[in-house]
């Protein structure tokens, strides 16, 4: 747990409700966290499944491990402590788009069970709405696609604590949904998403 450093600080309660909010939106923030071996089809996914959401005139937003990599966490590598704090992070962020009402899809390895289940937490503490989605791919598979040549370098040594070579990838052991990239399309994966958001109500409008 991250320690709290800043001390004198108050709690400011704002006067818009969070069922306010989101009914002038007319939709509800949930997160919708993808977590699997670099390779697997996270961002491709993600990507597709926002683009739908957007031609439905709903908002919704990627927060992609890269991306973030580039500015917000730019500080951070790839050790565990390094990895965690990222999807601490991400996590915070990722539950402050919810409450504004935005559809988060969050693309990020996230190996470690301890924490996504950190997240998942933030999220249930404040009554947000989290769909921990593991996106499958057999490692064989991801390193054949190799999209960024990465797998390539990690095996050649020039990469070290390459998550899936030589770094753990510990699998969700209760993941809300299973989606097997190896075996469905894209599209089919984006519908798998779709579907899911639809049965918990969180396109309805209010
Ligand atoms: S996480 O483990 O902290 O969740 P994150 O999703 O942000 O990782 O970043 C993973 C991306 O960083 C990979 O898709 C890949 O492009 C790049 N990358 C660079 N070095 C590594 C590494 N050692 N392990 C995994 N991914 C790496």
């Amino acid at each position: 747990m991250t320690k709290q450093v800043a001390t004198n600080i108050t709690w400011h309660a704002g006067s818009v409700t969070r069922e306010e909010r989101h009914k002038a939106i007319g939709q509800k923030g949930a997160t919708i966290w993808l977590t699997g071996l670099s390779g697997s089809g996270k961002s491709t996914i993600a990507v597709a499944f926002e683009q739908v959401l957007n031609q439905r005139g709903r908002i919704a937003y990627c927060l992609d491990g890269d991306n973030v990599r580039h500015g917000l966490n730019k500080n951070l590598g790839f050790s565990a402590e390094d990895r965690a704090e990222n999807i601490r992070r991400i996590g915070e962020v990722a539950k402050l788009f919810a409450d504004a009402g935005v559809i988060t899809v969050t693309s990020f390895i996230s190996p470690y069970r301890a924490d996504r289940n950190l997240v998942r937490k933030l999220h249930d503490d404040a009554s947000l709405p989290f769909i921990e989605v593991y996106v499958e791919c057999p490692l064989d598979e991801a390193e054949k696609r190799d999209p960024k040549g990465l797998y390539k370098k990690a095996r050649a040594g020039e990469i070290k604590g390459f998550t899936g070579i030589d770094d753990p990838y510990e699998e969700p052991e209760q993941a809300d949904l299973v989606i097997h990239t190896a075996e469905q399309s894209v599209a089919e994966s984006v519908q798998t998403l779709l579907d899911s958001v639809e049965e918990r109500g969180l396109l309805d409008p209010q």
